[in-house]
């Protein structure tokens, strides 16, 4: 099957009220993973490729395993690029067959991303590849912010309405209380926030930095909206912890099948819990 694009996998989910979760990807056993999880659960699936995952493994590599995966599997998936920040890198994976892009302009001033934005589906949309954009400043928890100059960079819902209306994406990431990698503490999400920014916004929320939320949490950001969620950490804490746990085994094992083929099977599991918990389970 060939890629699909994230506005049909998300339209989808909106009509049955549940979530796609977007599963970040470095190498082939993580890819594998991603699809043998959405396999067992008959799940769509969105795989999402950072710059740094396309400047470890070759944007070559990274489009032929997923369009691999992607023959393999009889549910939809979606290959989108995580994090885009440069226009150029963002043309690169769409000639390179990519069926979705982030560009994240979050670090512009808003005419600016908007400008950015507006660019980038000038020419993705016409070949039907869907964008996302991100409002507001997800950050990560290393930041060595407060909690009051974290919140200063949440979405503000009227500017979200500006947005998503001056620039027609299709899917829109919000700050609104996570942030990427491992949490210290629990994080609090601004349900408040995400209310009024659905109410002015019609179109999927995309939730990042989703590893280390607390399933309740994640529940309740789909019930208001959010049809994208975002794992990266949770899959590396499972295929990291996997391979130390076979090396502290055996430290003398030299064959790397044997270490990271428990890492992948490790990997294909936190996934499949988590497509249970997005709800987006047996739809296919
Ligand atoms: O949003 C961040 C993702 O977890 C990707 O991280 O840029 O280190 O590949 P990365
Ligand atoms: P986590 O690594 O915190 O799960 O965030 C993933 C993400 O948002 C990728 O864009
Ligand atoms: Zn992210």
């Amino acid at each position: 099957m060939a890629f699909v694009s994230l506005a049909d996998l998300l339209r989808e989910a909106e009509r049955e009220g549940y979530a796609v979760g977007a599963f970040n990807t470095n190498n082939m056993e993580i890819a594998q993973a991603i699809v043998e999880a959405a396999e067992a659960e008959r799940s769509p699936v969105i795989m999402q490729a950072s710059q740094g995952a396309i400047t470890y493994a070759g944007l070559d590599y990274i489009t032929s395993m997923a369009a691999v995966a992607a023959a393999r599997a009889t549910g939809p998936i979606a290959l989108h690029l995580d994090h885009g920040t440069s226009f150029q890198q963002v043309v690169q994976c769409i000639r390179s067959g990519f069926s979705s892009v982030m560009y994240d302009g979050s670090k512009l001033s808003l005419d600016e991303n908007i400008a950015m934005t507006r660019k980038v589906l000038e020419i993705a949309r016409p070949i039907g590849v869907s964008v996302e954009a991100e409002l507001g400043k997800i950050g990560g928890t290393e930041d060595d912010i407060t909690v009051d100059e974290r919140e200063a960079l949440f979405t503000d819902p009227k500017e979200a309405e500006i947005f998503v209306r001056e620039t027609g994406i299709d899917a829109l990431a919000v700050a609104i209380g996570t942030a990427h990698g491992q949490y210290k503490g629990e994080p609090k999400l601004d349900f408040d926030r995400l209310e009024r920014i659905r109410t002015l916004v019609n179109i999927p929320i995309v939730l990042h930095g989703s590893s280390g939320v607390p399933d309740d949490a994640i529940r309740e950001a789909i019930r208001l909206g959010v049809r994208k969620v975002n794992i990266d950490t949770n899959i590396r804490e499972a295929f990291v912890w996997a391979m130390r746990r076979e090396l502290e085994r055996n430290p003398a094992e030299i064959d790397p099948r044997k270490i990271l083929g428990p890492a992948r099977k490790n990997t294909v599991e936190i996934i499949r819990e988590k497509i249970r918990l997005f709800g987006s389970n047996n739809r296919v």
